[in-house]
């Protein structure tokens, strides 16, 4: 399941080694496995394989075009929350009744888009949402299907950036509001309300919360039924942990078998959004040291790739396993603990701290755990390039994204002149 692996002293991803990438592509440098993608992918459908759900990949975790295209040929539909993971979602010919869209913001053109691409539904997090979609659906003469995005205010044990199950987050409707909804459905003439979502959070690696989640939205899906409201599916959202330090988060099995006994009774289709459990672990970052900075209290390995490339340490405090490429032969180097930072001009720029590691400048070092949040969340920020992203398949690789050039970076502005 887990490709990247040393062969000798060399660093691999499948079969090839990532030093030889980074000096043919230069650093930073994205790197996939096509391996471990598909391999989660299908740890998930066959784990859940009793009730056959549809499993809809979350575009926001890595959304190159590449990769989504290879989960739809594999059958994952899509989670979309923008026009713009939309347009991808239609570049990679996503069949339409397998894409779902979340979102509080979600804009009248977007909302335009989405029905006129017939997708399976919105997650609807809001009662003025509602009916915003339902005046558009009246425009386009067309009966829109929606699932209520349920609030079940329920702790999820993660970061509080990435709690989505709270009463105080932004995310879903709480339980009266749903009820109240559906004993007003008549008020939503153009809409279908077939489905409830919750999605409770992010990096939870224990079933516990989920089963509360669940079982709240249960009791919820009973009173639906008992109102007359026939719901064709229930959508768990995404959340499962990975490995990234020292978790222990659940298999797709352990996790499948905690939460089948609940759903399987419901005779509702299963949805299923994950994005880090795919990608997590099936990128790296590759990363070359430009300068050993020592001071009075600190040893600083100053790399080229920086936050605006990789934010989650800066934005969560994550931990991301940083190696060398290549296992050192220099005997009797002394252990020091070094931070490990990058170029841009914030001390919230670091992609690991108190580490290990013995390099020196010119080395690269891989920083793993860099498939999910990662690319996706890169910026420009200092007028930095963003970094080029190549797929590796067995002994073949492929760029599927070039870096950025200085062109790219001004390509959009617009010269003031009086
Ligand atoms: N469904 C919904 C409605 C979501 O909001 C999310 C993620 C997912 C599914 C996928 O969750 P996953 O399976 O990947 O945990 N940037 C943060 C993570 C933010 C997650 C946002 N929502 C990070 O780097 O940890």
């Amino acid at each position: 399941m887990y490709y990247f692996k040393f062969k000798g002293r060399k660093l691999y991803c499948e079969g090839v080694c990532l030093k030889e990438l980074a000096q043919a592509f230069g650093t930073p440098l994205y790197v996939y496995s096509y391996k471990t993608i598909v391999e989660h992918f299908l740890k998930i459908k066959k784990a859940f394989s009793e009730v056959s759900p549809l499993i809809c990949y979350s575009v926001k975790a890595n959304s190159n075009l590449s990769l989504l295209k290879i989960l739809v040929d594999k059958g994952a539909g899509l989670d979309v929350v923008s026009g713009g993971e939309l347009f991808r979602a239609k570049k990679v010919n996503c069949p339409s009744q397998r894409v779902v869209y979340a979102s509080v913001g979600k804009t009248e053109k977007e909302i335009k888009e989405a029905i006129d691409y017939g997708i399976f539904a919105f997650n609807v997090e809001s009662l003025t949402e509602l009916k915003r979609i339902n005046s558009l659906a009246g425009k386009f003469k067309k009966k829109v299907d929606v699932a209520l995005r349920f609030n079940p205010d329920i702790s999820a044990d993660t970061h509080r950036y990435i709690t989505t199950a709270k009463k105080e987050t932004k995310f879903g409707m709480a339980l009266d509001a749903i009820k109240e909804i559906i004993l007003k459905r008549g008020d939503f003439p153009n809409l279908n309300i077939v489905g409830i979502h919750i999605h409770i959070g992010s990096q939870i690696t224990k079933p516990e919360p989920f089963i509360r989640a669940i079982k709240k939205a249960k009791a919820l899906i009973d009173y639906a039924q008992r109102k007359g409201v026939l719901l064709n599916y229930l959508n768990i959202g995404g959340g499962l942990g990975i490995v990234y330090q020292k978790e222990k988060p659940q298999t797709a099995e352990s996790f499948a078998k905690k939460i089948l006994p609940l759903v399987k009774g419901l005779k509702l289709k299963l949805i299923l959004e994950p994005g880090r459990f795919i990608v997590g672990n099936a990128g790296v970052l590759i990363t070359r040291v430009i300068y050993i900075k020592e001071t009075s209290c600190r040893r600083f390995i100053i790399v080229d790739a920086g936050m605006n490339d990789l934010i989650r340490p800066a934005l969560y405090s994550a931990y991301h396993q940083i190696i060398p490429l290549s296992k050192s032969l220099k005997a009797g180097f002394s252990a020091k603990l070094s931070d490990v930072v990058g170029p841009v001009c914030e001390s919230a720029d670091f992609l690991g701290k108190n580490r290990v590691l013995n390099v020196e400048e010119g080395d690269y070092l891989a920083v793993l755990g860099a498939g999910a949040y990662s690319f996706s969340m890169a910026s420009n920020y200092n007028s930095r390039c963003k970094p080029a992203e190549v797929l590796v398949k067995d002994k073949k690789f492929y760029l599927i994204r070039k870096r950025e050039t200085y062109q790219d970076l001004i390509r959009k502005e617009v010269l003031f002149e009086k």
